[in-house]
């Protein structure tokens, strides 16, 4: 999760500083070899194109799933979930020349990137974001989108009433035919946000693209992935081969299922596998979940030849010291320095702003040209 509307630990140290950017028209290439290399040690773990998704000949209705941050918990496969799986991916044998990854914070306010982001040949958002009034600085051609169950709770009242409901059926309706990526197998909590969303695609005959992504890729991402921000350190090499050898729970079950209890060698490998993922992800500093945005990374550079990031920025003030807000369309306040966020944010960034100074990706923050 992201910011809390409780009362936020904001940490108002100079982090903003730290983490100097350099302005967007300042030099930046692109290097090709390194992004190759990072597809390439991505894959080892996962593959985006078939990972994206879970697909329909691999669950049935009433199959139960355990979720990937709360293990102990199940959910069944609903028909409608079922109904709404693609039978290919949406990313089958797609490459893209330039990708667009649009995060939430408010430093896209006044950045006037909307157009430039619009020029990539793809472009992923977070989170059902709105773009209407925004257009300016954020753009409005999606390709993908993605929706943490949450967010029918935070933006969307948790569809107490008509009004709520009608204003996600004209929010989905707005995505014509993009692809709307919902983690639906991630936590607990959020089976009947998922539900409710479903039900609305199918009955209102909306024209989205869904995708539910596998444990596969969540696995993966919350593996030993950060590691490739420093490409030199051979030690997180070395692990990235060593989880390798572990097999994941979904490709144990039998018949599409994930059913640990089935195979309880499995789950206690997999634990030893998370543990060690954990500690070495960020070298002794506990990433609890990965965010959307860095799943969002992860899976694009299977299919993108270049990535561009808008929208990164966990700090509450920007690199000359102005408030920036945590995200640029709605008040929700900072809380991933609190205790409850189970994202860490701060340590995310740095691994993306290596990545970005080693060419792999380009990070924008502040105005576009
Ligand atoms: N982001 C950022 N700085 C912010 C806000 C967001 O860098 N101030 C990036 C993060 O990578 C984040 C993405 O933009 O994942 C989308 O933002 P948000 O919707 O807040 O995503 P999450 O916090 O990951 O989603 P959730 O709260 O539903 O877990």
């Amino acid at each position: 999760m992201n910011g809390s509307s409780s009362p936020a630990v904001v940490d108002r140290s100079n982090e903003s500083i730290k983490h100097n950017i350099q302005p967007a028209s300042s030099k930046w290439r692109h290097n090709q070899t390194l992004s190759l290399r990072i597809r390439k040690q991505i894959l080892k773990f996962l593959d985006a194109e078939k990972d994206i998704s879970v697909l329909k000949g691999t669950l049935k209705p009433g199959d139960i799933i355990h979720y990937i941050f709360d293990r102990d918990s199940t959910m069944n496969v609903s028909q409608n979930l079922y109904e709404l799986l693609p039978r290919t991916s949406p990313l089958k044998n797609k490459n893209f020349r330039t990708c667009a990854i649009v995060g939430n914070s408010g430093v896209l306010l006044n950045s006037g990137c909307g157009q430039e982001i619009d020029m990539h040949s793809f472009v992923i958002r977070c989170n059902l974001a709105p773009v209407q009034e925004y257009a300016r600085d954020v753009g409005l051609k999606t390709d993908l989108v993605t929706m943490n169950p949450s967010v029918i709770q935070r933006a969307f009242e948790d569809l107490v009433n008509a009004t709520w409901r009608e204003k996600l059926l004209q929010r989905l309706h707005g995505l014509n035919g993009s692809i709307l990526w919902i983690p639906a197998f991630m936590a607990r909590g959020g089976k009947q946000r998922v539900d409710w969303v479903n039900e609305l695609i199918l009955k209102h005959h909306v024209n989205v693209r869904t995708a539910y992504p596998s444990l596969r890729l969540l696995h993966a991402v919350r593996g030993p992935w950060l590691p490739w921000a420093h490409p030199v350190n051979s030690a997180f090499l070395l692990l990235d081969c060593k989880a390798q050898e572990t097999p994941l729970l979904e490709e144990r079950g039998t018949e599409g299922k994930m059913d640990p209890s089935a195979n309880p060698v499995s789950v206690l490998e997999s634990e030893a596998m998370l543990e060690n993922s954990r500690y070495w992800l960020t070298n002794k500093v506990h990433i609890k979940r990965p965010t959307t945005g860095l799943l969002m990374y992860t899976l694009a550079t299977r299919f993108c030849n270049q990535i561009y990031l808008y929208g990164f920025w966990p700090f509450p003030l920007d690199q000359n010291q102005n408030p920036v807000k945590y995200h640029y369309y709605d008040s929700l306040k900072y809380g991933y320095t609190s205790q409850a966020s189970p994202h860490t944010m701060p340590l995310e960034f740095k691994a993306l702003k290596s990545l970005h100074e080693q060419g792999a990706l380009k990070m924008t923050v502040g105005q576009c040209d």
